[in-house]
């Protein structure tokens, strides 16, 4: 199969058109077979549960060309189950799992072509999500759905690569305790879209976000985990009902203790204790683990001693060995590698 003539390694994260993408209707209390489309458009009713009330989920993951040429993804499961959460906290109808894992390999074998070779820097990442699309003017659930899902080459998420980050201590509240911090609802991001303009106009990369109720405990950014490294080596990362379970940081948090042999924690963490902190990094699926150089609050900078040239060691470690199973030059010990093509 010939690849697309795109310059991979100048990707930038950002959506390029595909060839297919996989489309499922949901009416009368059921989803159809679903199909891949060339249809890049979607066209609903005016009224939409989506366009009205916001009724809608998503996920993100990524497919990776292995050293030996296969092309793979990383814990599917995982985010067939994360949708299923986000979709019942919605009130939306669940798309089954099986479905869910068949439609990335359907999505990633039609798109081959566009799945960056290994080595160049890119990956392919795979957008699934669903809204409602029946009219909905009482504030109530849909009754009827659409589950789609493309795919797109994309760089890394944050311009400049590996460089460490500054992070802004936001005035703005992500999340509310018992809320919809922990699903995946377009909803948490169009509420952060405020919030990031105005960290970048001040020149921020990104915005920490604090505990709603206190103000005090650090939960995560607009897209990706927090993980730190104590002084002494230690993995810790944020634990809270209202941030995403990201599998990124689930999946380095069993990195660090079965494959580096490191401990690591999942606790509440105050932002207090964060200067405290050697090595601080941002985990997702997007970001992979982007460094931390710099965190700012109200003008006080909490400066993180690995600086601001360079990956932390121990992030470095954990990087290098979670791209490693992800791209098959580390042993796969936990299942975790699903084989595409
Ligand atoms: N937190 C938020 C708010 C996100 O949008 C994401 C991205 O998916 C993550 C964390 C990281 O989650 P994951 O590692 O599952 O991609
Ligand atoms: C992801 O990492 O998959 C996300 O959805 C984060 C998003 C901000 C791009």
């Amino acid at each position: 199969m010939e690849k697309k003539n795109i310059d991979w390694a100048n990707l930038g994260f950002g959506y390029i058109q595909t060839d297919k993408r996989y489309v499922s209707d949901y009416k009368d209390g059921a989803w159809d077979a679903g199909r891949l489309t060339d249809d890049a458009t979607v066209t609903i009713s005016e009224c939409a549960g989506v366009l009205q009330y916001a009724q809608t989920v998503f996920e993100g993951l990524k497919a990776y060309t292995t050293e030996d040429g296969h092309i793979v993804c990383f814990r599917p499961d995982l985010n067939a189950e994360r949708i299923e959460n986000s979709a019942k906290r919605l009130e939306m109808p669940v798309f089954p799992k099986d479905r869910f894992i068949e439609a990335v390999d359907e999505v990633v074998k039609a798109n081959a072509a566009y799945v960056p070779p290994y080595g160049s820097g890119a990956t392919f990442y795979l957008r699934p999500y669903m809204f409602g699309t029946n009219p909905v003017i009482g504030v109530k659930p849909a009754n009827e759905y659409q589950f789609r899902m493309f795919g797109t080459p994309v760089g890394p998420y944050f311009k400049g690569g590996a460089k460490p980050l500054t992070i802004k201590v936001s005035d703005f509240d992500r999340a509310a305790p018992n809320g919809t911090g922990h699903i995946k609802a377009g909803l948490n991001y169009a509420m952060s879209l405020h919030a990031i303009v105005t960290a970048h106009n001040e020149g921020f990369d990104e915005n920490m976000y604090l505990d709603p109720a206190t103000r005090t405990k650090v939960e995560e950014t607009g897209g990706a985990n927090f993980l730190f490294v104590t002084k002494d080596g230690k993995v810790v990362t944020p634990k809270s009902s209202s941030i995403l379970p990201s599998i990124t940081r689930r999946s380095l948090v069993v990195v660090a203790k079965e494959y580096l042999g490191l401990e690591a924690e999942e606790r509440e963490i105050t932002l207090e204790e964060v200067k405290d902190f050697a090595e601080c990094g941002l985990c997702g699926t997007a970001a992979v683990i982007s460094p931390v150089g710099k965190i700012v609050d109200h003008g006080k900078e909490i400066c993180l001693p690995s600086g601001m040239q360079e990956m932390g060691p121990v992030t470095k470690k954990l990087y290098d060995t979670l791209t490693g199973i992800q791209m098959g030059r580390i042993e796969d010990k936990f299942g975790w590698v699903r084989k595409i093509v």
